[in-house]
């Protein structure tokens, strides 16, 4: 890993403090003013009509006695001194109250479920050193007084962990599922079988485990540097693994949700059985992250493979969602082949997308069979959606807004908020990940039920789940530090009212981090790293603010990019900071003890001629708006690391014309583009300069052609472009977008996305 510090957890220096710090926040909670302590003699009480509860109890009194040494007894029947179970019918399934006073605490629900929150906002109520793995006798085990109703707001809450790129043992998968069940989660979705991995023993199709879990090695850094690491990767999991697991899980009320991608990401299937494919060819298990060509072809002997393989994972998993992927699947292999396309003319379909939805029909149609319902991602929207099926909404919203209004279920999952494989911070400083920039209050600020939806459409979306991607995350450390603390967030966003403030979550969450460190939980302090406000000086000219989650921190910074220490400048929060020159401002936050607690970060500023300029467009962007109006001459530079300055446009060309307020001399013109492929921004194919006094007459100065290139992952190609000294007031720049989205893009066809930043006239 690239900073070791990342592995360290820091000392955030930040006491266990009085108020209660729940997460997710519970829909109401009065505080009175006594406490109740749990002493030698407290029991647990079930009441006769709870019985459901026993359970439950167990795992309280197993709890208390790990950090007290002994067990309080579970009876059926105290008036005070004790932590109650009863029944109340009148509750929603997943609901409770707790109640706390000087007697004694009771926790009342309508189901094992119910019972089990109350327990985990029981538990957030003591003191953190409940969730200590070692006996501490001086632990005072106090609860304050209070009146906790809770109820969630949606129905499904998960992770996905996807364990086909690496192979993630049981016992780590165990202590996520703690995890979630702490907060609340409900589901824990499993992604068993990859390109690069299948997972998961099937019985009747050995060589899916003794060829498909290994593949030769790894890619080492970045997509764009094809590098391997030349050392095989495998593992899968025993069906009586599963079994067991599957078993913890129920013990935790988290659901798993299997998941077995199909038609695309299916090579390690492939390669253990070749003749599934359409070609004929053998094939090796993927080595390369991306998106592959080769994929399941639509067979009968295809069918029943899978037929099978579902069927011995629907004995195993008890969920009622069972998850068939369909993400992904290049169309190529099914163009080439004879066999598909006869099968397209026999079933009267129109193309490859619609030969797509009859596979998942197909499928769809033998899940439904077996009692239980396909879940798959947006993809199989396209070319018609199953009649069964739920959508999970991926690719931005669009996919979840159109399931809902065809009456779909939907789970959302957008990338742009849930994807946790992407930054939490300055990739700088952060180990290398596949790209995106999503910290943590982004995540935090997501809300599920699209506007585009109305009432009655909303109903259909089911809740949230946020998703591990595993390409560069190989051990449970690093899956732990993608993990937390932004899968907190997306606990708060399933369960919690939707008037929430990121201010008061992260007052609780510097509770609940001792929590977790308590679990072993390696999770990360990103989101202390400072954070940038930028505003305006009377000139237009940029000035910078920072500001970090706790005030009480001291945030130092440097001018000219160095890396600041405990001697470097203090912010101070009532001032800004003027910029008037090219600067690289890095900062960080330090405690009262001259620590550096957080990741040093670095904002990039051009200040040119064309600062703080106004110009015009002729195609208006969409979405990616630069944060801001003259988002492209603010003079903050966008770079991979930062999303916001970036302006984008799609299918479009940018066609800008800048005033420069006055005539005057300048010899070049800077910009930038980002590429991803990933992402559907793809770099554009020319660039020209004109220059005008008069805004009506344009010059042509400079063209450049650029090279067609692709990058996988996000990168930026500065341009500078040199003149010849020009005279002008006005200066248009264009840029022609690449086109449709090339062959072999899951897009295919589809606009791509120019993304454009800061120019700077010179
Ligand atoms: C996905 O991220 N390909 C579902």
């Amino acid at each position: 890993m690239k900073k070791a510090i990342l592995f360290s957890l820091f000392s955030l220096g930040v006491m266990a403090q009085n108020s209660i710090s729940i997460i997710p926040k519970p829909l109401s909670i009065i505080e009175g003013k006594s406490k109740f302590i749990v002493d030698q003699n407290t029991k647990i009480v079930v009441t006769k009509d709870a019985e459901d509860a026993m359970e439950v109890a167990e795992q309280l009194a197993l709890r208390i006695k790990i950090v007290k040494s002994k067990a309080p007894e579970i009876v059926n029947e105290a008036n005070s001194n004790s932590i109650k179970f009863t029944k109340n019918t009148n509750l929603p399934l997943e609901g409770y109250e707790l109640l706390v006073n000087q007697k004694g605490v009771t926790i009342s629900a309508s189901s094992a479920i119910g019972y089990f929150y109350g327990f985990q906002s029981l538990l957030q109520l003591m003191p953190t050193e409940i969730f200590s793995a070692s006996v501490n006798s001086n632990l005072k085990l106090t609860i304050p007084e209070c009146i906790i109703k809770d109820n969630p707001r949606f129905e499904y809450r998960g992770v996905m962990l996807d364990v086909g790129r690496y192979f993630f043992p049981i016992t780590y998968i165990k202590k996520l599922i703690d995890v979630l069940a702490l907060n609340k989660m409900n589901t824990l979705h499993l992604h068993l079988t990859e390109d690069q991995g299948w997972r998961i023993e099937i019985k009747k199709y050995p060589k899916l485990t003794e060829i498909g879990s290994i593949r030769k090695e790894s890619m080492l850094g970045h997509y764009r540097d094809q590098k391997y690491d030349g050392k095989p990767h495998g593992g899968f999991y025993t069906q009586d693994e599963i079994r067991d697991l599957v078993a913890y899980a129920q013990k935790k009320f988290v659901t798993i949700v299997p998941e077995i991608e199909m038609p695309g990401h299916a090579l390690a299937a492939l390669a253990s059985y070749p003749e599934l494919g359409c070609t004929g060819e053998t094939y090796e298990v993927g080595t390369k992250w991306g998106v592959e060509q080769r994929v399941f072809c639509p067979t009968e002997k295809t069918f029943s493979f899978l037929e099978d393989v579902l069927t011995e994972v629907i004995d195993l998993f008890p969920s009622k969602y069972i998850h068939i992927g369909g993400d992904e699947c290049p169309k190529n292999t099914w163009k080439a082949s004879a066999f598909c396309q006869e099968l397209i003319k026999k079933e009267g379909l129109k193309d490859e997308h619609e030969l797509q939805s009859y596979f998942i029909r197909r499928i769809d149609k033998f899940v439904t069979s077996k009692g239980r319902k396909i879940i798959g991602w947006d993809e199989i929207l396209e070319g018609g959606l199953s009649p069964n099926a739920t959508v999970m909404s991926w690719r931005g919203t669009t996919g979840g807004i159109e399931a809902a209004k065809q009456k779909h279920d939907v789970i959302m999952t957008p990338n742009s908020y849930v994807y946790l494989d992407y930054y939490q911070s300055d990739p700088a400083s952060e180990p290398i990940a596949i790209g995106g920039f999503l910290p943590l209050q982004k995540t935090y600020s997501y809300e599920p039920i699209p506007t585009e939806l109305s009432l009655e459409e909303a109903k259909y979306i089911k809740g949230v789940q946020a998703n591990l991607w595993t390409e560069y995350v190989s051990t449970p450390e690093h899956a732990d530090y993608m993990l937390f603390p932004r899968a907190l967030a997306v606990a708060e966003i399933g369960w919690s009212d939707k008037t929430k403030s990121y201010e008061n979550f992260t007052k609780r969450l510097m509770v609940h981090l001792e929590r977790l460190k308590f679990m072993s939980v390696n999770y990360s302090n990103a989101f202390i790293d400072v954070n940038y406000t930028f505003s305006k000086d009377s000139k237009n000219l940029p000035t910078l603010s920072l500001s970090t989650v706790v005030p009480s921190y001291i945030i130092r910074y440097t001018l000219d990019g160095s890396q600041p220490n405990e001697k470097s400048m203090i912010f101070d929060p009532s001032k800004k900071i003027n910029i008037s020159q090219d600067r690289n401002i890095s900062s960080a936050v330090f405690n009262k003890f001259g620590e550096r607690i957080s990741n040093i970060t670095t904002k990039s500023f051009v200040i040119s001629k064309s600062t703080g300029k106004s110009y015009i467009l002729e195609n208006d962007p969409k979405k990616y708006l630069g944060g801001e109006k003259y988002a492209l001459t603010n003079g903050i530079r966008g770079d991979v690391n930062n999303n916001e300055p970036w302006v984008g446009f799609e299918g479009k060309n940018l066609n800008l014309t800048l005033d420069l307020g006055e005539k005057m001399a300048f010899s070049s013109v800077s910009l930038a583009f980002m590429s991803a492929y990933s992402s559907w921004i793809m770099s554009p194919l020319n660039v020209e300069i004109l220059i005008s006094n008069d805004n009506k007459t344009f010059s042509p100065i400079k063209k450049i052609e650029l090279r067609k290139s692709v990058s996988l992952e996000s990168s930026v190609q500065q341009l500078n472009i040199s003149l010849d000294t020009q005279n002008a007031r006005f200066v248009k720049i264009k840029a022609e977008n690449y086109g449709p989205l090339p062959e072999g893009h899951p897009g295919v066809g589809k606009p791509s996305w120019l993304f454009v930043d800061e120019i700077s006239v010179r």
